[in-house]
């Protein structure tokens, strides 16, 4: 869509996809002033005063254009657009080019942020892999070397050497681990899961935690790996409950397990009619901004002594169920939404 306008948005040529988009007839395009049409015109009338008062040759911005026909009760949504302010040869006009964002941009952007994540997950598992295969050398190696050794205090040095073997084949056993494929036995009630998980974080942290129940028991039962999402709502509860050890000491610590129905969810490319919602929310501190768009890289962790590896294997875990995890935190409130297809 092109136009030429003047600095204060009388309009002198629109051309015909101006007319299409907007619903007007030209008539109505070239009479009223341009800015009219966008939500929040004021960064577009700055730029352009600028343009026309040769500031700049040239100016790019975003903003969104309003439907003139969407006035009376039509709920149509702006459109949003690039747009780019030109000079012209004319003095005091200006030309302006919009370019509507597709909404595909948006769903590009979460394709390639997944093929991210898969690449992230293959490069530690190659990795793992590395760095697994001359552990047992170097651990049988020490072990060897402690047989033979005359003087006790050394053996010292070796037991550091195995010791630590040892803990890099624990965590290298778990980067790698995650990549079992469900055992769908039968359909399983989200519910029984989530009862699971309370009775568990509850055993761990007796005192000074609420773990509050707010279920739809309408939920149908689906097919899927109880096991599997079991550990993944765990990991997540329990996350929660460590961040909670204040407000634990304090006897108000609150984590919330809520489950509802969503209906036209998109997954993935793909859009399914039903969509169950599993919410863990804790009135603990929030995800610290630090690491909060990493949480789900395997390794990242805010606790001492954490493995950073929770998360990834949740994520892991409900994704092999089509599903996603997101993470929405504020200091007082954070809540970690489990999204999987129903049939
Ligand atoms: N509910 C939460 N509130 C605040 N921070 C959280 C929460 N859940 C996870 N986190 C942060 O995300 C990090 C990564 O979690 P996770 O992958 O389970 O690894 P780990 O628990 O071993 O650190 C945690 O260390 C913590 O800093
Ligand atoms: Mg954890």
């Amino acid at each position: 869509m092109v136009a030429v306008i003047s600095p204060d948005g009388r309009c002198v040529f629109a051309n015909a996809s101006f007319e299409r988009v907007l619903g007007l007839a030209r008539r109505s395009v070239l009479r009223g002033s341009v800015f009219e049409w966008f939500i929040e015109a004021q960064k577009l009338r700055t730029t352009v005063a600028a343009v026309a008062s040769n500031q700049f040759a040239t100016s790019r911005l975003e903003a969104q254009l309003r439907k003139p026909g969407s006035a009376g009760g039509d709920p149509l949504l702006p459109i949003h657009v690039h747009v780019i302010v030109n000079q012209m040869d004319d003095p005091g006009l200006v030309v302006v080019e919009l370019v509507e964002i597709e909404q595909q941009s948006r769903q590009d952007r979460e394709e390639r942020a997944l093929g991210q994540v898969q690449a992230n997950k293959e490069l530690i598992r190659n990795l793992a892999h590395e760095i697994k295969n001359p552990l047992g050398g170097i651990r049988g190696s020490a072990q060897l070397l402690e047989m033979e050794l005359e003087s006790k205090p050394l053996t010292e040095y070796t037991q550091v050497i195995i010791k630590e073997a040892d803990r890099l084949q624990a965590l290298v056993d778990r980067l790698l681990a995650p990549h079992r494929l469900p055992h769908v036995v039968g359909d399983l009630n989200i519910h029984e899961v989530c009862e699971r998980v309370r009775t568990l974080v509850l055993a761990e942290f007796p005192r000074g935690l609420r773990l509050q129940r707010d279920y739809d028991v309408s939920i149908p039962e689906f097919r899927g790996d109880r096991e599997q999402l079991i550990q993944a709502v765990l990991n997540i509860t329990q996350n929660a409950a460590q961040v909670l050890a204040e407000r634990i000491h304090d006897g108000d610590a609150v984590i919330t397990l809520r489950t509802r129905t969503a209906r036209q969810v998109t997954l993935g490319k793909l859009r399914y009619r039903l969509a169950l919602e599993l919410h863990v929310q804790d009135n603990g501190p929030g995800v610290p901004e630090s690491i909060r768009d990493r949480i789900f890289y395997p390794l990242v962790t805010g606790r001492d002594g954490g493995s950073g590896l929770g998360l990834t294997l949740a994520q892991t875990f409900v994704q092999q169920h089509l599903g996603t995890i997101e993470c929405e935190s504020e200091p007082g409130k954070t809540t970690f939404k489990i999204v999987i297809p129903l049939p």
